[in-house]
């Protein structure tokens, strides 16, 4: 069964400190503070982290969805822009879109023919039906109200139009779910914490991964907000997931 996204084991001052900020305007804060602190180093703690996995997953992404050439796609909370470059690769007018100005200022340097807008994701600044595609990696589990971020994805998507979650998800076999578990919980603070200088940080990003919806769970968010044909590819034994689902 699913856990509430919001619930975090263990008693880390930091996530303490996170979940008890006063409202969601400064829970996003803190959110955005922390993605500022390691921008600088992000890809790179990516690379290592993932083993280069995750330049895969981004791949597989495009190809999944396979965006016409001409259709408008935004690829929200874009960071430093690789999977906005790869969409951008197919010929589609891709968008990326973020709310922390550090990460953009880094996709605009790597993809300077991209357009990056700094927008939140629960309150977007396009018009009702503007894309064909709207994409979301790793995004949408730090969302302080995920229903409200999905429902705006709903909304700036034309009707036929689909959206695509790539997210962490929950490894389908026990003894993959535990050897991950271990390395999320001892392994990938440190080795994060060495690459960024930023232990806090990784520590908290690793404590939401199993604390966020599994596969069915997200699945069923999608529907309840207004999704339809949602259905869900695992990457990696379910490590990570792409959901897709189309808006009536
Ligand atoms: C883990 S990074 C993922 C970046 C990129 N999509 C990738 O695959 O590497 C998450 C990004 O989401 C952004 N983000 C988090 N919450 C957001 C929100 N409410 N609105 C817009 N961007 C948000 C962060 O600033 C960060 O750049």
């Amino acid at each position: 069964m699913s856990r509430d996204p919001f619930f975090l084991r263990g008693e880390v001052p930091f996530l303490r400190a996170y979940r008890q900020t006063e409202t969601p305007a400064e829970e996003g804060r803190k959110i955005r503070a922390l993605f500022a602190r390691i921008a600088p180093r992000y890809d790179l703690a990516n690379r290592v982290l993932s083993l280069s996995v995750d330049r895969l997953w981004r791949w597989r992404v495009v190809r999944k969805l396979s965006p016409a050439s001409g259709h408008r796609v935004l690829d929200l909370f874009c960071g430093t822009g690789d999977l906005t470059r790869a969409l951008g690769a197919s010929g589609a007018e891709v968008t990326g879109a973020d709310f922390c100005p550090e990460m953009l200022l880094l996709a605009k340097e790597r993809s300077p023919g991209l357009q990056y807008i700094a927008a939140d994701a629960l309150c977007l600044p396009f018009p009702d039906g503007h894309f064909d595609l709207v994409t979301a990696a790793f995004g949408v589990r730090n969302l302080v109200d995920i229903d409200r971020g999905l429902k705006e994805m709903i909304r700036v998507t034309r009707g036929g139009g689909r959206i695509g979650i790539l997210e962490f998800s929950h490894p389908r076999a026990a003894w993959i779910r535990v050897l991950y578990r271990f390395y999320l919980r001892h392994w990938l603070p440190r080795i994060g914490g060495w690459i960024t200088g930023d232990r806090s940080s990784y520590t908290f990003l690793s404590r939401t991964i199993p604390a966020f919806l599994d596969q069915e769970g997200l699945a069923a968010r999608m529907r309840v907000c207004g999704l339809e044909a949602v259905r869900y590819h695992n990457f990696t034994g379910g490590i990570a997931a792409l959901h897709v689902g189309r808006k009536h």
